[in-house]
């Protein structure tokens, strides 16, 4: 693969990027384990990310797959497969560890982008 499939979807880079502070949801609203998808549109511009609740900790990663730069999800929003073990892509089936976005099924190759996001004391999901 040439050059970098994912620069479009750096955070830094895109202006569509929510900004750090920008509340998500209330963790209570996520299932457990569970993901929910989200969407920006500035300009032209899109960035897509999700969040995974897992175990009670709540991981956040930029919505494009290292293999090709599609989005992973399709149709219904399930990040996760269903015994909640990997984040799955569904465009070729690319699998990531839920807590880090390490790739499982394709070593030596870059994992999900982390978007860095965090629950404060109020209980709610914002960006960090
Ligand atoms: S785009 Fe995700 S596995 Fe190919």
């Amino acid at each position: 693969m040439s050059g970098d499939p994912l620069a479009a979807f750096r955070i830094e880079m895109n202006p569509a990027a929510p900004l750090a502070g920008t509340p998500l949801c209330r963790r209570d609203e996520l299932p457990d384990p569970g993901s929910r998808g989200f969407s920006w549109e500035v300009g032209g511009q899109v960035f897509k990310a999700f969040l995974i609740h897992l175990k009670s900790q709540v991981f956040g990663y930029v919505d494009a797959c290292p293999h090709a730069g599609w989005p992973l999800v399709g149709a219904g929003q399930q990040y996760l497969n269903s015994e909640a073990s990997a984040v799955i892509c569904r465009v070729h089936g690319a699998r990531f560890i839920p807590e880090n976005g390490h790739w499982i099924n394709v070593p030596d190759v870059e994992g999900l982008i982390t978007w860095p996001v965090e629950v404060r004391s109020d209980d709610i999901v914002y960006v960090a």
